[in-house]
């Protein structure tokens, strides 16, 4: 398949939806590509898309832009020295599988792989320093799905500065871009016409695993926002009796308000489309039991095992957990009683509506506030230097989570980059104080009327344990003191200062 002695300019490995339109991205910004995929339909297929969109859209062009491989020594003979190699392969052995043949097939140490799948950022730390001698191991965590891969994703690299300094002019080409004035997202979703105006959405994020650390909280926050908008319809469909499209309806609404973002509209369009099959709602014929594929448990693990409290992101993969027991909630749905007391009978519905909005919004600063602290103390423990104001302004277009409130965070970091938790901030602190009576009356009804909210009632008692100056682990100590001798530290005396009461004999205190 090789077009004689013409190089390169970058290798794609791995044409799945996401390497192809990847590819072609990278194409339509004057880079020659050359792909590669252990299945040769999968070549062909990259090979004849491109075919065709230049046909249609770039007719003054008749040199393909992408060369197909038969195998990796084809691959690497096809490029520009030193060579860079994208891998978008699934994560986890495939990619120590490619970067092995890749050894294999002469691969030279100064040429850059870089991994875009969505890897565990250990698995990368490991990587980077196991692969160092053979080449530069660079990694880029891709947000956007197949649309953002084709027309403009969030770029989130990290690794070896000289492969970045190398990689930054194509990523740039390649990334979705916002609009300098308004900081919202510039959207053009046509082949052979990319956006080359506005910022960028991608920035060196900086060591190995940093950007797939961010990119796992970027996930984290998108379980824990997905399940936050499901509460809001389970809310108004169960408790206040909407139709499917009507709860649309409300979405599309909130959406041009500060709830705007990219799942609130993909959601009134889920909720607004009919069956092809029957014409209910589609979503009605959707089976209740959510996937996963596993970064939001990464991300609530790395918070439990750091001990940076991200509740709303665990409850969301529990969420999900829950769901996919639908058999158990069958049989315990004609089991167990639930609540008397019948939402609808006695709300104005458009008051609760309203004050829903405000409690979904509440929630979702809080969500967003739990994935930033983790990234902070993530990042101190790892001596990454993070630009949190840098990393709200990628995620302002191309990723799954953009949201027109990614410009407050961003502008909340820009005046502080100390910002130890984004509730501090006054924007945030003062919207939150407004709206939170609206938060506690949306969780309370959801409570009596037996909706289950874990999302966005642990949000409210993120919120609620954050501004509480007293907690109850006062008693929690004397617990663990009592049975286990743990020690105290006491409110009148220096901190570190440890006590111990002899709770089962004489009950002096003792100073350790
Ligand atoms: C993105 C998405 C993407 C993918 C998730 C889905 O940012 O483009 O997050 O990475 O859609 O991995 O994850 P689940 O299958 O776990 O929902």
């Amino acid at each position: 398949m090789n077009n004689q002695n013409q190089l390169y300019d970058i290798g794609v490995i791995g044409l799945g939806v996401m390497g192809k339109n990847l590819a072609l991205n990278i194409a339509d910004n004057q880079y020659r590509v050359a792909a590669f995929d252990l299945d040769e339909l999968k070549v062909k297929e990259t090979v004849r898309q491109e075919e065709l969109e230049r046909k249609q859209y770039l007719k003054h062009l008749t040199q393909a832009r992408i060369l197909g491989c038969n195998n990796l020594s084809e691959l690497l003979s096809s490029l520009e020295k030193p060579r860079i190699l994208l891998l978008s392969v699934p994560a986890g052995a495939p990619v120590d599988g490619v970067c092995e043949s890749l050894i294999e097939a002469g691969i030279e140490s100064d040429d850059i792989v870089i991994d875009t799948g969505n890897s565990l950022w250990t698995d990368t730390v490991d990587r980077e320093l196991s692969y160092n001698q053979d080449f530069h191991f660079f990694s880029c965590a891709v947000s956007g799905g197949e649309v953002g891969a084709r027309f403009g994703p969030s770029l989130m690299p990290s690794g070896s500065l000289t492969a970045w300094s190398r990689i930054e002019p194509i990523w740039q080409a390649i990334a979705a871009k916002v609009d300098t004035k308004t900081g919202l997202p510039i959207e053009r979703f046509e082949p052979g016409n990319p956006v080359t105006e506005g910022e960028p959405c991608t920035t060196y994020i900086g060591p190995a695993g940093s950007g797939h650390y961010v990119k796992m909280v970027h996930n984290g926050i998108e379980y824990a926002d997905m399940q936050l908008i499901c509460e809001a319809y389970h809310l108004l469909s169960q408790g206040l009796g909407l139709s499917a499209s009507e709860v649309g309806d409300v979405f599309e609404r909130w959406n041009k308000g500060s709830l705007n973002s990219y799942l609130m509209e993909i959601s009134a369009d889920v909720l607004k489309q009919a069956d092809p099959l029957t014409a209910a709602p589609l979503v009605e014929m959707i089976l209740d039991k959510a996937g996963q594929k596993g970064t939001g448990l990464w991300t609530a693990v790395s918070s439990l095992q750091i001990g940076c409290p991200a509740p709303t992101i665990a409850e969301a993969v529990y969420a999900r957990a829950v769901s996919t027991q639908k058999t158990q909630r069958q049989q315990l749905s004609k089991l167990l009683a639930g609540p008397s007391l019948s939402l609808s009978s006695e709300l104005d519905k458009q008051a609760f509506i309203d004050q829903l909005e405000h409690a979904l919004y509440c929630a979702k600063v809080s969500c967003y506030a739990q994935g930033f602290q983790l990234m902070a103390m993530q990042a101190k423990e790892m001596g990454w230097q993070l630009d949190f104001a840098e990393i709200a302004k990628i995620w302002r277009a191309g990723c799954i989570i953009r949201a027109t409130f990614l410009q407050s965070i961003t502008q909340a970091y820009q005046q502080d980059s100390e910002l130890e938790n984004l509730l501090m901030a006054d924007v945030f602190a003062k919207q939150l104080s407004a709206k939170q009576d609206d938060w506690r009356i949306a969780v309370s009804q959801a409570v009596m009327s037996g909706v289950p909210v874990p999302c966005i009632s642990s949000a409210l008692a993120y919120y609620d344990s954050y501004r509480s100056s007293v907690l109850p682990a006062n008693l929690l100590q004397g617990q663990r003191d009592y049975f286990g001798a743990h020690t105290f530290e006491r409110t009148d005396k220096p901190a570190g200062e440890k006590y111990h009461l002899n709770w089962s004999s004489d009950r002096k205190l003792n100073k350790l």
